[in-house]
């Protein structure tokens, strides 16, 4: 892992992979919630074909706890400052779920950094109030009794039927990362999350290329959802990945690896 320090001084870490092949993209992987950049790590194939550049989101992983005034946007300008760091003229954004929300602030707030965006297992929508209620009472909770409870129902809901017999390693191990992130990042998270702006009239307006991934089992956001989105975008290439639950580039990553080298 490398790391790099945002103007407010609090550290980044990130996996960095550089391709080969000249003219190569990059793609840069913002994770879901409350997850790390190793869920990526079915993707590290792909540096065959990109540059690879995983993020440890900040308060998630190995980067520095979050501030107080966290949203999506801030994660957005936090990604495109590493970005800029690092002299990379354009990404490919490809973000999953927590990590698309990022992603549409990014295509808003920095479209001359956005060659392209993958948009999986995400919405454009906002919250309604049913949701946004649950999030600020899941924030309180988290601080109040620590990490265990959501690690243990996130395992059941983030993976299809499939995933949860047959690859037991992986929801073991994802349940373990949500167990070791800091409480006062999940809860920051949450209530950031439930602020959203909704950004379905962004999806007429992207002109760069998109591809979106749903899993077919996914219950967190429907892959029929996610196929009516990427109807609105002008330049949006639709996939669903068989038995794969809402982590669907973890769970199946040979398909999902797949359609990213056919639309790349
Ligand atoms: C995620 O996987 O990032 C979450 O499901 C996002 C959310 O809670 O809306």
């Amino acid at each position: 892992m490398k790391s790099i320090s945002l103007p407010c001084g609090r550290a980044v870490q990130f996996l960095q992979t550089v391709c080969p092949q000249k003219d190569a993209p990059t793609i840069v992987f913002a994770h879901g919630f409350p997850l790390d950049h190793s869920m990526w790590s079915g993707q590290l194939p792909l540096q065959q074909e990109a540059s690879l550049l995983m993020l440890d989101l900040p308060g998630f992983g190995q980067s520095d706890p979050l501030p107080d005034d966290v949203s999506m946007r801030s994660f957005a300008d936090d990604v495109a400052d590493v970005v800029k760091q690092l002299r990379i003229a354009k990404v490919i954004f490809c973000g999953l779920s927590m990590g698309g929300y990022i992603g549409w602030e990014f295509a808003n707030h920095h479209a001359e950094l956005l060659e392209g965006l993958i948009c999986c297992n995400t919405r454009a929508d906002g919250d309604d109030e049913t949701t946004a209620r649950a999030r600020k009472l899941a924030a309180s909770q988290v601080l109040k009794v620590g990490t265990e409870p959501i690690a243990l129902t996130m395992g059941g809901k983030l993976f299809s039927s499939a995933t949860k017999a047959g690859n037991s390693a992986l929801v073991e191990q994802t349940s373990g990362v949500i167990r070791q992130t800091a409480p006062q990042s999940i809860a920051q998270a949450q209530l950031a999350m439930a602020q959203r702006q909704d950004h379905v009239s962004l999806l007429s307006r992207i002109d760069c290329k998109v591809l979106v991934i749903g899993g077919a089992d996914d219950t967190i956001t429907p892959a029929s959802a996610m196929r009516e989105m990427c109807s609105q975008m002008s330049n949006g290439t639709f996939v669903e990945i068989p038995d794969a639950g809402h982590l669907s580039p973890a769970e199946k990553p040979a398909d999902f690896n797949d359609a990213v080298r056919r639309w790349l």
